[in-house]
Order: structure tokens, then sequence, then C-alpha cells
């Protein structure tokens, strides 16, 4: 099939689809489990029924925010499992390892087989992640490169540390941006609407003022939104971004410009569980692995 192709071509529309296919992934599949319904709503995160929309605005700045980076994106540091491991195709387990004795240990995945980063897939995808909420694992709050550092790092200390180091305002600037507050808070109490009496004691404890409450700790401590992974300072940082990402990409895959992917119609019905036909409807013989055939929502597990 379109043999007369050059590289650049053939590159470029490679390109076009795996951009379109993970948007729409992202978007359909990904954020519905990060966000709940009425947030993404609000930010406008939902696709059309029809597979094309122009809601390209040049004056929106699609690049990624400093409080996005250094904080609301790292709520996945909560998700981490203590173990990590390798599972066949037909889900026998093959190895597993406590996560602090394998932190960037390339051998792990090189020396085991030709299929190990297969076989990692398949077992994240078929184990349990941790829930998102103000507790994470000793491997990554202890131990963090533990087997190839001197000392074991706090991820969540780190993570704190870096929205410092970037200047991001305090965790009560952030609930006044998001208009969870129309002044900021002045005592810790005031928190009981988004966090349960043993976080805000816990708050209390570390911090001799609320004001002092740094971004990634008061909202990680937030209670979730409902069907959502995060709480509401969260939920609204991450809102934002992706809305920026969609309307302020000429190129996003809906668009029903030339610039926009003009198969949009066949990836609005398309689930990840059925990538096979999307194979088919496109003409594709896209040499992802097995695990297309996986059957089930992998974001859905937890
Ligand atoms: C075993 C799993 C993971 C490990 C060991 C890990 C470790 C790290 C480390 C060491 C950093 C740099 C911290 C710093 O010095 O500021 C980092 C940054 C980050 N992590 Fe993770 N992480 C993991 C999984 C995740 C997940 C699941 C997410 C989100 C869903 C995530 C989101 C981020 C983000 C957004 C940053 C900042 C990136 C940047 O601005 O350059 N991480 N992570």
């Amino acid at each position: 099939m379109n043999a007369h192709w050059n590289d650049n071509k053939i590159y470029n529309e490679a390109r076009k689809i795996v951009g379109a296919i993970i948007q729409h992934i992202t978007y359909k599949e990904y954020l519905l489990n990060v966000l709940n319904d009425p947030t993404r709503e609000k930010y406008g995160l939902k696709l059309s029924n029809t597979g094309f929309v122009d809601e390209y605005e040049a004056s929106v700045n699609p690049t990624i925010k400093n409080a996005f980076a250094a904080a609301a994106y790292r709520f996945g540091h909560s998700m981490i499992p203590p173990v990590e491991g390798l599972k066949k195709k037909n889900n026998r387990l093959v190895e597993d390892e406590f996560l602090e004795q394998i932190f960037l240990d390339q051998d792990f995945l090189l020396q085991k087989s030709a299929r190990a980063v297969e076989m990692l897939a398949q077992y994240a995808i078929t184990e349990p992640s941790r829930e998102v909420d103000r507790f994470f694992e000793s491997a990554i709050r202890n131990r963090l490169f533990e087997n190839v550092e001197d000392v074991g790092f706090d991820l969540t200390a780190l993570n704190i540390q870096r929205g410092r180091d970037h200047g991001l305002p305090a965790y009560v600037d952030w609930r006044v941006y998001c208009e969870l507050d129309t002044e900021k808070l002045i005592s810790f109490q005031e928190l009981h609407l988004t966090h349960d009496q043993h976080a805000i004691e816990q708050l209390g404890k570390a911090y001799a003022n609320v004001r002092d409450i740094d971004l990634y700790a008061g909202a990680m401590s937030e209670q979730r939104l409902p069907n959502s992974y995060v709480g509401p300072t969260f939920s609204c940082l991450i809102g934002e971004q992706f809305e920026a990402l969609k309307k302020g990409d000429r190129f996003w895959y809906e668009m029903p410009t030339r610039q926009g992917f003009k198969e949009g119609k066949i990836l609005q019905s398309f689930e990840l569980n059925n990538l096979k036909m999307i194979e088919a409807k496109l003409n594709l013989a896209l040499r992802t692995s097995d695990l297309r055939e996986q059957s089930h929502d992998v974001h859905t597990i937890f």
C-alpha cells in the first residue's frame, strides 16, 4: 500500500496516526478515570460525538505549567505499588521484585528475555496499582534509588522541595486560584470541607501556619472528589492543563481541517480494547505487541 510514499511521507503519516490514537486514548479512557464527569465537562475535555470539532484558540498557551509538572501531575506517585514483575501473555508470573531492589536496573529487563518489556507491561496492566491518597509506599518514601545510591531518597520530599525550588505559590493561594475559597484561609480547621480530621491534624503538626502548606502536601491530602483520582485543587490544575493541551493545539486530531486527522470518525468509536478493529479500518499493521489483545480497559484496574 502506498509504495510510492517517500520516507518523509511515511514518517509524517505514521506520526499523525500515533498522535491521534494517543490523544484519543488519553482523553477518552485515561482522563475518564483521573477526573470525574463534572470536571471533564467544566474544562471541555469530552470528545465530540461526530469525530470532528474545531475548538482551537490561538491565544491558548498549551505548554506545561509549572504547578502541573512540579506538583499536580505527580499525584501518580501515590499509585506506585511496592512490587514490579514480569508476566507471560497467559498471565503466568515469571518473576517479581521489590521496587527498592530494581530502581534504574536495566538488567531486570534486558537479561531476562527479548520479550521482557511486553512481560513488564502485562504485569502492570493486570496487577492493581495503589489508590491515590496521601499515603505512599515505603519503597519510594524511604528507599528511592537505595540500590544505586548510598542512601534511600524520599520522593514525596523531593516533590515538595521541587515545588519550593520552582517558586510555586502556597497551597492556600491555589485554593483561591481554583475558586475553592474567596480569600486565603487563616486556620487549619477551615480545611474541613476538603480534608478529613486526621489529615488536618497531621498538616497542623508539620506546618506552623496554614499558609505555609506546600501545594503538593495540601492537595495530595485532600479527600478525592467522587469518581476521581484527585481532590478539587489537583482536579482544577489537571483539568486546566488538559484543556490547554487540547484547545491550544492547532493539530488536535479532531480538527475538521487538514491539520486534523481525516480518519477522526474511525477513532471516534475506537476503544483501547479494539485496536484490531482500527488497524483493519485504517488498513494498518500496527506492530505494537500482543498486548493489543487485552480485552479490558487497563485504566480501570485498581
Ligand atoms: C516507579 C514509578 C515512579 C518513580 C520511581 C518516579 C520517580 C520520579 C522522580 C525521581 C522524579 C524527579 C523528582 C524530582 O527530583 O523533582 C519524578 C518526577 C515526576 N514524576 Fe514520577 N515516578 C514514578 C511514577 C510516576 C507516575 C505514575 C506519574 C504520574 C502519573 C509520575 C509523574 C511525575 C511527574 C509529572 C514528574 C515531574 C517531571 C518533570 O517535571 O520533569 N511519576 N518521578
